[in-house]
């Protein structure tokens, strides 16, 4: 993929591309600062030794990162299973800087990140979201994910309540060649 630039709706111009090696730094940095109402609906803490993890097995990871000014505000990723009884299936994660939440940064950087999916001729993503962040319910159901199921109290919030996280799904290539690989 190329580097791809896209305006927001604050007017600010961002640059969305693969993730690289050399980016290890700022994507910590990233997730450091990311305020409680960000991860509000998150798995924190975001810390090194998570990030790590991903680090240590990027060939099983695609992943995106938007930049503005040197910085990394926005990060999504795709899990590919290297089971082979889950061959063609991922999940997704994003997650995007508090202060560029809702000036269309997560449906640009999940279009781009899509795109990649199915260039690559995966068949299935998967992603758990607790059912009261509306607006990444809006995000995921703008490409097309589908409510698959409810998972009751299966998140406990930071407030100390019980939450409803639904499974959701998209199927990326219906007749997706892989199948027959
Ligand atoms: C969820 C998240 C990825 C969405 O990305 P974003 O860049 O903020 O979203 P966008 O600006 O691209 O789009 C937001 C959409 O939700 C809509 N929206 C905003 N608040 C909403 C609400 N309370 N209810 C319903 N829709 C809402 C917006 O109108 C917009 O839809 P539109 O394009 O049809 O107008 C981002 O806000 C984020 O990183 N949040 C914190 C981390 C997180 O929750 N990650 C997901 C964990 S599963």
């Amino acid at each position: 993929m190329e580097l791809v630039r896209v305006k927001l709706r604050n007017g600010k111009t961002v640059i969305i591309r693969r993730f690289w090696p050399k980016d290890k730094e700022k994507l910590i940095e990233m997730y450091a600062s990311l305020s409680n109402e960000a991860v509000q609906w998150g798995m924190p803490p975001y810390t090194r030794e998570k990030l790590e993890r991903w680090f240590a097995n990027l060939e099983n990871y695609i992943s995106l990162v938007a930049f503005y000014d040197n910085k990394i505000v926005g990060h999504a990723q795709i899990y590919k299973n290297p089971h082979p009884r889950r061959k063609g299936t991922g999940g997704l994660i994003i997650y995007i800087h508090q202060d560029f939440h809702n000036v269309g940064l997560g449906t640009s950087m999940l279009k781009q990140l899509l795109k990649l999916a199915r260039e690559e001729k995966m068949h299935r993503l998967t992603l758990w979201v607790v059912a009261d962040n509306k607006r990444a319910i809006r995000v995921y159901e703008k490409m097309g994910f589908k409510i698959e199921g409810i998972m009751k109290d299966a998140y406990f919030g930071a407030e100390g309540n019980y939450h409803d996280e639904l499974v959701m799904g998209l199927i990326l290539n219906e007749r997706g060649s892989h199948r027959n690989m």
